[in-house]
């Protein structure tokens, strides 16, 4: 993974993160108006309407904040959270920048999702050294207690294992992906960490998070069924899983099977899971190059999978992987980069912070999803 791009400085006091959400030009009809944000029209549905956030999008564009909040009710950290964010040497820790975003999450009211604790990315060379020479089950316990315990109480979520099981890649028999850690600690290690976690903070909703299940195509019906399958069997022998976070990376040259879709969350609610969409986004690569065209089929697309989605009442939550085009992590790379070079339009408000067409696509999917508790 690239380099995250860490801040150093002195944490900012509770007063300068207010000027920061308070110091931006509202920019966009709706926060003009008064009109109500995504925040709203979410919660008068009993769902919640949030949005990655990362501490240097709100460096670089101050007014980001001000939106933010208007359209948001949670956050989750881009890569704060991260152990190459948090740990890159080990025992050399950054918080700095996590409590960041903790802190104006907290002023703000949001929700607070923190992303992610195992994954087969982001990970320091020490950690891989450490786990090639047997020491990863203390790592992984040391590193679990000591993000979910500095959290405890604070972050309502926490996405414990993220992209663990894909069908084309190399995997044990029981369908997990050969990560470092399954390589390592052997198919238990996923049980392992939801129970770390759990004893960290026996409040916080513990997910699974993945991404390319929506999708009507055998990598997608292979990964629902492998998930289920996986599921089921750690929700029986008592695995502390709570959630299943739906990333949501929307390819419009794939095939969406609704029925296939609600099939699968309507199993997974069965289960007892919380659902969540984590990291809504469109991947226009192969979207016509026309902007305008470009926006509205990747609202159109937003709009049926949402309405698809939100038909399952134990979705809660739609998170998008950022708000505006201007940070949107598909121009960085390039599984996900525009052949022509044109900038990539993935998210609800563009470039300038102008809602897109797919600002309205996922108002109008919020707006009439079924009412929740
Ligand atoms: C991405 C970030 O947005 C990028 O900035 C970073 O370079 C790589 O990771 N699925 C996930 C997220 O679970 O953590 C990824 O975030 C996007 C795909």
């Amino acid at each position: 993974m690239s380099n995250p791009g860490m801040m150093t400085g002195r944490p900012l006091s509770r007063r300068a993160v207010l000027a920061a959400a308070g110091g931006g030009l509202l920019a966009g009809g709706a926060r003009e108006t008064g009109a109500p944000g995504l925040r709203d029209i979410a919660a008068a549905r009993g769902l919640v309407f949030g949005s990655e956030l990362r501490r240097e999008v709100l460096q670089q564009a101050p007014e980001m904040a001000a939106l933010f909040v208007h359209d948001c009710g949670a956050m989750v950290p881009g890569h704060e959270a991260k152990w190459d964010y948090v740990e890159p040497k080990q025992g050399e820790f950054h918080f700095t920048d996590l409590d960041f975003l903790v802190n104006f999450a907290e002023l703000h009211h949001l929700q607070i999702r923190l992303h992610t604790l195992l994954w087969s990315e982001a990970l320091p060379d020490w950690v891989k050294q450490a786990l090639e020479a047997g020491q990863g089950a203390p790592i992984l316990a040391r590193h679990i207690a000591k993000l979910v315990g500095r959290y405890r109480g604070r972050a309502q979520c926490w996405d414990v294992a993220n992209e663990i099981a894909d069908p084309r890649w190399h995997g044990g028999p029981e369908g997990l992906t050969m990560t470092p850690w399954r390589r390592a600690l052997g198919p238990g290690y996923v049980a392992e960490a939801f129970h770390l976690a759990h004893d960290a903070d026996p409040d916080a909703i513990l997910f699974i998070n993945d991404d390319d299940l929506e999708h009507d195509t055998a990598t997608g019906a292979a990964k629902r069924a492998t998930y289920l399958r996986l599921v089921t069997a750690w929700k029986r022998q008592g695995v502390p899983i709570n959630g299943f976070g739906l990333q949501g990376h929307l390819k419009p040259e794939l095939p969406f099977n609704p029925p296939a879709w609600r099939a699968f969350l309507r199993e997974l609610a069965a289960l007892g899971l919380e659902l969540h969409v984590t990291e809504l986004d469109v991947v226009d690569r192969h979207l016509p190059a026309d902007p305008a065209l470009r926006d509205r089929l990747a609202a159109e697309l937003v709009r049926q999978f949402l309405d698809v989605t939100l038909d399952e009442k134990a979705v809660s939550m739609v998170m998008c992987w950022g708000l505006s085009d201007r940070f949107s992590w598909h121009d960085e790379d390039p599984d996900f980069r525009r052949a022509d070079g044109r900038p990539a339009r993935p998210l609800p408000y563009d470039a300038s912070f102008h809602p897109k067409p797919m600002y309205q696509a996922v108002a109008a999917a919020l707006a009439a999803a079924p009412v929740r508790n």
